[in-house]
């Protein structure tokens, strides 16, 4: 892709992301608790979910007939090359509870390379973007990760599947681990603001178990271009599809990662107990 190509597909992905931010905002303040459905014993997914992946889906099928599109809740396409992810509602719980951090999540790689990420928090007027090499964008001003090295002096944030109950890595080990090392440990509900936040030190870092490549795909964009370090839970690169990010400014990720390795040899101790 060319510089011109990249900037327009960026440009693109935002327009898009806003837009699907009006239809959530429209269902949101339209009653949503009624529209609520239940995928699992825990995992909702409302009408709004799926008229803002629809919405998105048709605009990016209108401009981009080749590429692949890789969505939550009804397209599911998977090519070599180029494919969008599209999380058209991350933090669903929140949207269903009227709490106002959830967000749309639009990103293309080609293969597991990020070229745009675009995370886009309606109810707060927020947006995140990113193009490969052209740093991070927070409401259109550049934006950096925090430049913390001590757990002490940290606010970070992680979250826990809907189906942690079947899980022997439920994540409350590591949990209740790193909440004793902290200044503060978030659990806000939405990976992709999450992600977001840590790309422009809001949060200082930010890790989850059992996620899926529409969760991270933009926002792991937003936090490397911001100068941040993205990883799986091992420190290894398949954060995409491997479900685990780990996910900080460069003083803090290798101490996360070593805190976090430390608390999950209990975790699997305990699940083969
Ligand atoms: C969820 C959110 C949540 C995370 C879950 C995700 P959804 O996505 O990102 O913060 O802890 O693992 O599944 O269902 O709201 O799109
Ligand atoms: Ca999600
Ligand atoms: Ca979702």
């Amino acid at each position: 892709m060319s510089p011109e190509e990249l900037q327009s597909a960026g440009a693109f992905a935002e327009a898009t992301a806003r837009e699907a931010g009006v239809v959530l905002m429209q269902h949101h303040r339209s009653v949503p608790q009624g529209e609520v459905r239940l995928k699992g014993v825990r995992d909702p997914v409302t009408d709004a979910d799926l008229a803002s992946e629809r919405l998105i889906v048709s605009r990016l099928r209108e401009r981009y007939p080749e590429t692949a599109i890789f969505a939550e809740e009804e397209t599911r396409e998977t090519a070599a090359g180029l494919t969008w992810y599209v999380d058209p509602l991350d933090g669903t719980v929140n949207f269903s509870q009227s709490h106002p951090f959830f967000a749309v999540s639009i990103a293309l790689y080609h293969d597991a390379r990020p070229l745009v990420g675009v995370v886009h928090a309606p109810a707060l007027d927020e947006t995140f973007t990113a193009e490969a090499g052209g740093g991070t964008r927070f409401n259109g001003a550049p934006a950096a990760v925090s430049d913390k090295r001590a757990l002490i002096d940290a606010v970070l944030a992680t979250g826990f599947a809907y189906g942690r109950q079947d899980y022997d890595d439920d994540n409350v080990a590591r949990f209740a681990d790193m909440v004793l090392r902290v200044r503060g440990l978030r659990r806000a509900g939405s990976a992709a603001l999450d992600l977001a936040y840590t790309a422009v030190g809001r949060l200082d870092g930010y890790w989850e178990p059992h996620l899926n490549s529409f969760d991270v795909a933009a926002g792991a964009l937003l936090v490397r271009e911001a100068g941040g370090v993205v990883t799986d839970l091992d420190g290894g690169d398949t954060w995409l599809d491997g479900r685990s990010i780990l996910a900080a400014g460069p003083g803090l990720h290798a101490v996360m990662q070593a805190t976090l390795a430390a608390a999950a040899v209990g975790i699997r101790r305990k699940g083969q107990a």
